[in-house]
């Protein structure tokens, strides 16, 4: 395996984890994942959700970062240099170059409302509104253009001011203060959550499964955002990968990424869950959960305000190093594929998805994009982009990396990819189990599913 000296790499796994860990946690587990969980039904979800992670995208994300690191470029480059030029195979790479786009240009809308609730805070209007009105605050920032045009382009000028600094001073520095305070922001939330009267009805609606609650388009929705919520099936882990040393140990780094990931998952749902219930609201109340009930909550404690800040400050921070990945992915492309400078490359795709976004930020309003198409098609420019690219492009990538390193790669090259840099005793049978996993049980869950959702199973 040649090993491309000029390529940037992590300081250390510990940044690598706390990147990769920094994809992984985004909007998807505090704002999508609490939501989805609601309009789901709750416990049953999420015990599908938890078989999806750990049965299928933790070892795809295991197969990704595989991928990276083996083949030292970025997804296309990755995937030629590990088959052949020409491979069939480099078109997983570019479906997820596609995903990448499309995700990016539609997460940023949402990481918009953030920044407009920022600045809610901050203005005092969180603080002076009437409780009651709080909830419309949300529906009126939803179907102004205007606000979510200029956020989505605030939001995509940071990401892109980022990502022009490169892995490490760029990508690398934030995430390594950002994520620290990301999590201490979260466990004081969670201990604030503890102290409501709803804390235990909301545990038992995440919780206790109920099969009553089960639907196909549900178990669909389980699968594609495991993938979703650890970043997996669009080559941003395989990305990051391709900047992971040969000396850290790939087992460790996968399990911790999966295992950050999900208890922040759940420390948002018991976190959303205790103020729905002990409010008097309800669970399904779809995009608007987080934007509505948090400040609801905190319109009746002291210091209101402040603490909405805090929490949207959470919220935009968890976007901001997502979106960096989403974006690092498309811009190493540019880079590797098409020779440019990073700074041109970054500069070229962030101006693409900031383009590509403005149908998602007009999407709640009266016009085409978003009455229009959702009266004609059932879901507007941006629900469609989202279910598109969670439900079906992301297990799609997916199901093509688990089979290419499965089936494709030599046993020899796969097995020294997964070992190197382990100094784990077990190695040799946890080897063996994640073969099985990426071989068999993961395939053939995403194809079971892909059946059922469209009614063949
Ligand atoms: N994992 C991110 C989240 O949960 C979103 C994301 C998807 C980032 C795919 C990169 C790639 O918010």
């Amino acid at each position: 395996m040649e090993q491309a000296i000029s390529r940037d790499q992590w300081s250390s796994r510990l940044t690598f984890v706390l990147a990769a860990a920094g994809s992984a946690v985004g909007l998807g587990n505090i704002w999508k994942f609490p939501y989805i969980t609601g309009m789901n039904g709750g416990g049953v979800f999420v015990l599908i959700y938890l078989g999806a992670i750990l049965f299928v995208s933790m070892p795809i994300l295991a197969a990704e970062v595989l991928i990276g690191r083996a083949g030292q470029a970025s997804p296309v480059g990755a995937i030629r240099r590990l088959s052949r030029p020409g491979s069939p195979w480099i078109g997983v790479g570019l479906l997820g170059v596609v995903g990448g786009l499309i995700i990016l240009s539609y997460y940023s809308v949402v990481a918009g409302w953030c920044l407009d609730y920022i600045a809610l805070a901050l203005t005092g209007k969180l603080s002076t509104t009437p409780v009651d009105g709080i909830p419309s605050l949300f529906d009126e920032l939803y179907v102004s253009e205007s606000r979510n045009l200029l956020w989505h382009f605030v939001f995509m000028a940071m990401t892109i001011g980022i990502v022009v600094g490169g892995v490490r001073g760029g990508v690398e520095r934030a995430s390594r203060i950002l994520m620290p305070a990301l999590f201490v922001m979260m466990l004081v939330l969670f201990a604030y959550a503890t102290t409501l009267p709803g804390f235990g009805e909301a545990a038992r609606f995440v919780f206790s499964p109920s099969v009553d609650n089960l639907t196909s388009g549900g178990i669909l929705e389980a699968l594609g955002h495991s993938f979703f919520s650890l970043s997996v099936g669009m080559g941003a882990m395989l990305t990051y990968g391709s900047y992971l040393s040969r000396r850290d140990c790939l087992i460790q780094s996968t399990v911790s990424i999966g295992v950050l990931d999900t208890v922040v998952s759940l420390l948002a749902c018991l976190i959303l869950f205790p103020i729905t219930f002990s409010f008097g609201m309800q669970p399904s109340g779809g995009p608007g959960l987080v934007f509505k009930n948090i400040p609801v909550a905190f319109a009746q404690l002291p210091w209101g305000g402040l603490w909405a800040f805090v929490f949207f400050a959470l919220l935009f921070v968890a976007a901001l190093t997502s979106a960096i990945s989403l974006l690092e992915t498309v811009t190493a492309h540019a880079i590797d594929e098409w020779k440019l400078s990073r700074k041109t490359a970054t500069l070229g795709t962030g101006l693409l998805v900031l383009v590509l976004g403005i149908p998602s930020a007009l999407s709640g309003g009266a016009g085409f994009f978003g009455k229009g198409m959702s009266e004609a098609t059932g879901r507007s420019f941006f629900d469609w982009f989202d279910h598109i690219a969670s439900n079906w492009l992301l297990p799609m990538g997916g199901l093509g990396i688990a089979t290419f390193v499965a089936w494709r790669l030599s046993e020899e090259l796969r097995h020294e990819a997964f070992t190197t840099g382990s100094g784990l005793k077990r190695t040799a049978s946890i080897y063996r189990g994640w073969l099985i996993l990426v071989r068999y049980v993961a395939p053939v869950g995403i194809v079971a599913i892909f059946l059922h959702a469209v009614g063949v199973i």
